[in-house]
């Protein structure tokens, strides 16, 4: 994946492809990529260890999902079969359902028992070669409960092999139980919050919910002013229902703008003019039965296009990344090209990291093998082939042919 460009279509026949070929893995990073004839004798130079992989495997990087919601407690069972039974947003919210329901259940859970849950929950996707994540809060919405999630997140990034990239949502929606106005809570989270995850680096990264149903474009203007000053770095819920937050997201150079099922035209160019990258959720789509984001227009206009699970208890229960990523590819005629970039380096850039996502020197060596000599079988059988060995930073940490 490495020489693509960031932005706009790519065809299969411009990405770099080694055949033979070795990979020299110093202090966790790729030391050296190539012919296996022509890394080997670097690796003897090095007395490196040599692990051989017999028979036909492919090499990718690591994939990064650069929008999850794994931080949460209890279930939303309930709201999927309702929505399905066709009942509608209002209707399960009246039940008790929608993001105030798993706001109550994260707010009875204490911050090991999120630790451990998260921990579970990110240890299966690592499995499946997700060696980067981006985790949010967002089920707290107050300061003392989104303080205890993004405390949970950085106890669990300390604790497993994948790296997690926390962001602090606490714009997701405007806490049911707070007593004065939009204005105030947003006012409130920048001025008590925000400073306390400066101090205690819990998180680098501000989100907001822009929609009808969670904060309008006029109440998130100060809050991100505000974020900004602090010098946070933006990414935004933009136009998942109504087409809202991609100018705000430009406005303000988000390094993301994520969802875009219902952008038109316009602001798909605006996306593409900029240099926010867009984040297409396949899982939302397919956790609600809607329409996917136009990943084929934002690409043809010229814009960046990242691929994220969401994975999240309500709108986006599966959270199998590949498997969503490769059907997105179905849908919005993507090439293998587009798909797998999405989901590596276009991803990276999407969570501002420029040392994973690719397999060249100097980077991470964070490495999904497949069981193929064709590359085109991994997204081909739509998510059901699974990486039969991950790396992260060098290490394997998952091998399905060893017994322990
Ligand atoms: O990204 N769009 C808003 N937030 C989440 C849904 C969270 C939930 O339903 O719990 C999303 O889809
Ligand atoms: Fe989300």
């Amino acid at each position: 994946m490495s020489g693509l460009s960031l932005k706009g279509p790519i065809a299969d026949d411009q990405m770099m492809i080694w055949e033979d070929a070795g990979i020299l893995i110093e202090n966790g990073h790729i030391h050296s990529i190539g012919k296996y004839s022509d890394v080997l004798p670097k690796a003897e130079e090095l007395k490196a260890k040599i692990i051989k992989l017999e028979g036909n495997h492919t090499c990718l990087p690591g994939f990064i999902d650069a929008h999850t919601h794994i931080c949460f407690g209890g279930s939303r069972a309930n709201d999927y079969a309702m929505r399905n039974a066709g009942k509608t947003y209002l209707e399960i919210a009246k039940a008790g359902g929608g993001i105030w329901d798993t706001v109550t259940q994260t707010r009875r859970a204490t911050q090991e028992e999120l630790v451990k849950s998260t921990i579970k929950i990110a240890n299966r996707h690592l499995k499946n070669g997700v060696t980067t994540l981006e985790v949010k809060s967002g089920y707290g919405l107050s300061t003392g409960e989104e303080l205890k999630m993004l405390r949970a997140i950085k106890d669990v990034n300390a604790s497993i092999s994948a790296d997690l990239i926390p962001t602090c949502l606490a714009a997701h929606m405007l806490p049911k139980d707070y007593l004065g106005s939009a204005k105030e809570y947003l006012s409130e989270i920048s001025t008590k919050l925000f400073p306390i995850l400066k101090k205690e680096q819990l998180t680098n990264r501000i989100d907001a919910f822009i929609e009808e149903s969670a904060f309008s474009k006029n109440q998130i203007v100060p809050y991100f002013q505000k974020a900004k000053e602090m010098g946070f770095d933006i990414t935004v819920h933009a136009d998942q229902f109504s087409p809202l937050g991609s100018e705000v997201a430009v406005k303000f150079r988000a390094i993301s703008a994520d969802h875009l099922e219902a952008s038109t035209q316009k602001e798909i160019e605006l996306l593409a003019k900029s240099n926010v990258i867009a984040t297409a959720l396949p899982g939302a789509s397919l956790g609600l039965g809607c329409n996917f984001t136009p990943a084929r227009k934002i690409l043809d206009a010229g814009g960046a296009l990242a691929i994220a699970s969401d994975h999240n208890p309500g709108s986006a229960p599966m959270g199998d990344l590949l498997t969503q990523a490769t059907i997105l590819g179905t849908f919005e005629k993507l090439s293998n090209a587009e798909v797998l970039s999405g989901i590596t380096f276009r991803a990276a850039a999407a969570l501002k990291l420029s040392d994973r996502g690719q397999l060249k020197e100097g980077y991470l060596a964070d490495l999904n093998i497949f069981h193929t000599n064709n590359y085109q079988d991994i997204l081909y059988q739509q998510g059901a082939f699974k990486p039969c060995m991950v790396w992260k930073n060098g290490e394997v940490i998952f091998d399905k042919h060893s017994k322990t």
